[in-house]
């Protein structure tokens, strides 16, 4: 029988994940839906839609269109607006939580009470607010930098760090300027971040590799927060400044989480933050991370889809496969991203150009003539090789061959000097 799975989204994740699934040995037909016609998903797809992803009922009739036998959900939009939850009533089976368990990503107040009441480890000191005047007040009286976090999705936009970014001062000034009035204020947490992104259903949790992501604009770690500008991961589990512990640490807190929700199904995301006393949660996602994607599903080797066809069967997950590879992922944006986006420059490159890196496209705009940049990130190449340093070397080289007129990236993703310095720093934190 054909599995006939439905991919709602089209970013450079919804493209890894296209790939993931037409790459397996199984008899499949993908069918893809999107707010924007990503042309990688195109490629791999027996059909595609564009339609608003957020629209449960939009989402429910393409599904019904094409028979799907199940669906996977990339994005938090539609997990928030309830697109998993509708899929489900269709009889359609969505891997991704619905509304209620996606609240872990959705409603960071939310999920700050959820962890201290389920006593999860790794959770920071917290409060929750629901006027910003008194979240405001509380910033400027407490002792100590915080976090100031909206409690909704903000597209990762939305926190500032105080004594890092901003001066306890402004972040009171954000907090009563910027018009939400639900806060979290948080303890800051010192370190290095990481994400271990795992696969959950029917109780089973198999985490992936670790991977870390660099958020802010700018090389060497300046500028304001963006949506993710590249991430790489190594030939392991284990980034190269944490041990085999910290990371098994990780992987128990994503555990205790699932127990805490014996019903999630989807892929829970956590991003830790690797401090002097092991790793925090900074946060949950109830998603794939995009980048984080494109750095695990190419060197997963066991069948995606087989692991989509045990959740819905109510199976326990497959143990999961890696290739012993490290990965480099480099994101191209539109120059001026994140604050000033220019959009219309033509992409010049493409999967032959890329080389031996992979190209994942993200948000392109298809144009008679070729593909031009939008104001989101435009698309990423993935190095993957035998060390972090040769899947590197793959992946600047298809910066290069894409060229810089008009687009950005961070070069520094995944080079010697940066991952030192990730190293020394956490050394310095541990005072070894
Ligand atoms: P979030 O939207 O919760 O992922 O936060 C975005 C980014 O803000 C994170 O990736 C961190 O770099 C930073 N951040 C969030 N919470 C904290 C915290 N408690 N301490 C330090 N940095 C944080
Ligand atoms: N890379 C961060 C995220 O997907 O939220």
């Amino acid at each position: 029988m054909t599995e006939r799975v439905l991919l709602v989204g089209g970013g450079g994740r919804e493209h890894a994940i296209a790939r993931a699934v037409a790459a397996s040995d199984r008899d499949v037909a993908l069918y893809a839906c999107a707010s924007n016609r990503n042309p990688g998903i195109g490629g791999v797809a027996a059909g595609y839609e564009t339609l608003d992803e957020t629209d449960p009922d939009a989402v429910v009739e393409f599904a019904e269109r094409v028979e799907a036998s199940l669906a996977v959900i990339g994005p938090e939009a539609p997990l928030a607006e309830g697109v998993a939850d509708a899929l489900d009533d269709a009889g359609v089976y969505a891997f991704g939580p619905g509304r209620e368990a996606a609240r872990i990503e959705t409603d960071k107040a939310w999920q700050r009470r959820f962890m201290r009441e389920e006593g999860i480890p790794g959770t920071p000191e917290f409060e929750t607010f629901e006027d910003s005047a008194a979240a405001a007040e509380y910033v400027e009286t407490v002792a100590g930098d915080v976090a100031v976090k909206p409690t909704g999705l903000t597209g990762g936009k939305g926190v500032r760090v105080t004594g890092d970014q901003v001066t306890k001062a402004e972040a009171a000034d954000y907090v009563r300027e910027s018009g939400y009035d639900d806060w979290v204020v948080e303890e800051r947490l010192v370190g290095e971040e990481f994400t271990v992104q795992a696969f959950v259903a029917n109780g089973s949790v198999r985490p992936t590799p670790g991977v870390q992501d660099h958020k802010r604009a700018y090389e060497g770690d300046e500028g304001p927060n963006t949506g993710g500008m590249g991430s790489y991961s190594d030939a392991g589990p284990v980034l190269p400044f944490m041990t085999r512990e910290d990371y098994d640490r990780a992987v128990e807190i994503l555990e205790a989480t699932v127990d805490a929700l014996p019903d999630y199904a989807g892929v829970l995301y956590g991003q830790f933050m690797l401090t002097a006393d092991g790793p925090k949660v900074v946060e949950f996602n109830a998603r794939f991370g995009d980048p984080e994607a494109m750095n695990t599903l190419p060197v997963l080797e066991t069948d995606f889809v087989d692991v989509l066809t045990a959740a819905r069967d109510g199976d326990s997950l497959p143990e999961l496969s890696f290739a012993p590879r490290a990965t480099v992922c480099k994101y191209a944006v539109p120059a001026g991203y994140p604050t000033d986006p220019e959009a219309g420059t033509r992409v010049r490159i493409d999967p032959e150009s890329a080389g031996e890196a992979r190209l994942f496209y993200a948000s392109v705009d298809q144009r008679d003539d070729g593909l031009y940049t939008t104001t989101s990130r435009s698309f990423a190449v993935v190095g993957v090789g035998e060390t972090i340093a040769e899947a590197e070397t793959i992946a600047g080289d298809a910066l290069a061959a894409a060229g810089e007129e008009g687009l950005r990236a961070r070069h520094d993703v995944g080079t010697a000097d940066l991952i030192q310095r990730r190293i020394d720093h956490v050394r310095e934190l541990r005072g070894s």
